[in-house]
């Protein structure tokens, strides 16, 4: 894809999507959803290469990832583990385009994402990447529907349509009833889920999830683990989580480890 096309292509994309009536069912809960799902051969939706990151500081440079590369393909469900400060979280704002690499590339869906413009990466940003945090990051001055929304206000999706939206996700989510409340009066658990919704508004060529059931209990990670991975089986999403937790790590299809900024080994569950 041409860098200078973008902005058209996310738009082709949207139409795409837009197309797709795909009947999914998740626990209970069914909506029509539409699949980002290209007609093309191509199944990488990840690519990560040579990905070196340098930190300077006055007592001197840290080398906190050191030549990374892997792929992940469409729809697969990847976790990534590691000693804490072994470089998981600056190598998932990196494939976020949060940070850039000192050295390297990270392709999405073929776009070469540091190659864009500073607008252009706020655009594929806002487009084919869904976030979620250890902490929700939620905005609590406003109701749970209006930050799902986000998204789609950034990307200039129509009231009615993003409303729609916002709507069959906290149904598929399970918390519709929360829809007018603030976030801030929901259990960890449930703001996640909003966190979630938000991170699948744009429909999203990948997620990524850092520590996502790093703040909850036993029980209610292991309910919000269930939901990233019946959206993995069900919806083809393609998500990267980060976690500490070795046993949700082994429910993934493949998990990457890592150690002192380096992919230290890969395995598929
Ligand atoms: N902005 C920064 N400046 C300097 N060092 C940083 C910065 N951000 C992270 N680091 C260092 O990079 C290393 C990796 O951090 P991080 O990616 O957060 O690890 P993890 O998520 O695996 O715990 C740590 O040693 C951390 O202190
Ligand atoms: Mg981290």
């Amino acid at each position: 894809m041409c860098p200078v096309c973008v902005c058209a292509c996310f738009s082709n994309m949207e139409k795409k999507k837009k197309t797709m009536n795909d009947s999914i069912h998740t626990g209970t809960k069914s909506i029509n959803d539409e699949e980002p799902v290209e007609n093309d051969s191509e199944s990488t939706t990840l690519h990560v290469q040579g990905v070196s990151k340098v930190y300077e500081s006055p007592a001197g440079t840290t080398e906190v990832l050191k030549d990374i590369n892997f792929s992940i393909g469409m729809g697969e469900f990847v976790s990534i583990v590691g000693p804490s400060g072994s470089g998981k979280s600056t190598l998932l704002n990196i494939i976020g385009a949060l940070d850039r690499p000192s050295l390297g590339k990270v392709y999405i869906r073929n776009i070469d994402i540091f190659s864009l413009s500073n607008h252009d990466i706020a655009l594929m940003r806002n487009n084919l990447i869904g976030f979620i945090f250890q902490s929700y990051n939620l905005i609590n001055r406003t109701s749970v529907i209006k930050n799902i929304e986000i998204p789609a206000i950034i990307a200039g999706v129509e009231k009615k349509e993003r409303a729609k939206r916002a709507l069959r996700l906290l149904k598929l989510l399970g918390i519709e009833e929360k829809a007018n409340l603030k976030p801030n009066n929901l259990s960890g658990g449930q703001q996640q889920r909003v966190a979630i919704a938000r991170a699948l508004m744009n429909s999203p060529a990948i997620v990524l999830a850092d520590e996502p059931t790093g703040n909850l209990d036993t029980k209610t990670g292991e309910d919000v683990f269930k939901l990233l991975k019946s959206l993995s089986a069900r919806m083809r999403k393609t998500i990267v989580m980060v976690t500490h937790n070795s046993e949700l790590a082994k429910e993934t299809d493949r998990t990457i480890f890592m150690k002192d900024g380096r992919i230290e080994d890969e395995k598929r569950n």
